[in-house]
């Protein structure tokens, strides 16, 4: 699946959607394949956001996602799902103010429209279960109508419309889903 994924990156597809990662993965990815995909299930460490800080990376998990339902079962995408813990490494719902929300996804434009950002947060549900979080908060750019679609179809609930200004000035939607039925 690698060299699908290195083909996406090639192609100016960013896991990353609030920064474009995709030249740093490809020169990882050069240099130590075997270390890049191991760093994807690695915790600790920092990642650097979009004005160049690094932070702690949070515990998280980061899925490709592959469409099952075709032959040729292409990458098509990613999604995670992070979250911070208490000192005695139970989860906790809080994010801190740089994190958007607990899930991030992104689907290559040529697969897109065919319900796989869908199904991935609804498996990242199940998973965020495991996790023993009992709520997730997802927020999308207001303009962003496939990913209010697919947070909604999954159950979210708008809670609220705000401004990130550490991510520029446009107005975004937070919505937040149950775990705990
Ligand atoms: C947003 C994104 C993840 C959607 O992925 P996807 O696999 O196409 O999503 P799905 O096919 O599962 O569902 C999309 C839903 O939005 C609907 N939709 C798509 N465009 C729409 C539009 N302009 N207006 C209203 N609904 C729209 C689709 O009809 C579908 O709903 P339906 O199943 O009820 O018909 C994908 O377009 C993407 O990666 N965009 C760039 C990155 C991004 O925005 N990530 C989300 C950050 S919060």
């Amino acid at each position: 699946m690698l060299p699908a994924y290195v083909h996406a990156l090639e192609a100016g597809w960013s896991p990353n959607t609030v920064r474009n990662v995709a030249p740093e993965q490809l020169a990882a990815i050069a240099s130590d394949a075997d270390a890049f995909i191991a760093g994807l299930t690695t915790r600790g460490g920092t990642i650097r956001l979009h004005d160049g800080c690094e932070v702690a990376r949070l515990p998280d998990m980061i899925r490709w996602i592959i469409a099952a339902d075709r032959p040729e079962r292409p990458f098509v995408g990613s999604i995670n799902l992070r979250w911070q813990e208490d000192a005695a490494g139970r989860p906790v719902t809080e994010l801190p103010s740089h994190v958007l929300g607990h899930v991030g996804y992104t689907i290559l434009p040529e697969h897109a429209g065919r319900g796989y950002a869908s199904a991935a947060l609804a498996a990242v549900l199940v998973e965020a279960r495991i996790v023993g979080l009992p709520f997730l908060t997802i927020t999308c750019d207001a303009g962003n109508a496939a990913s209010r679609r697919v947070i909604e179809k999954n159950g979210g609930r708008f809670v609220e419309r705000f401004v990130a200004p550490f991510y520029g000035p446009g107005e975004r939607l937070m919505y937040r889903i149950e775990l705990q039925s």
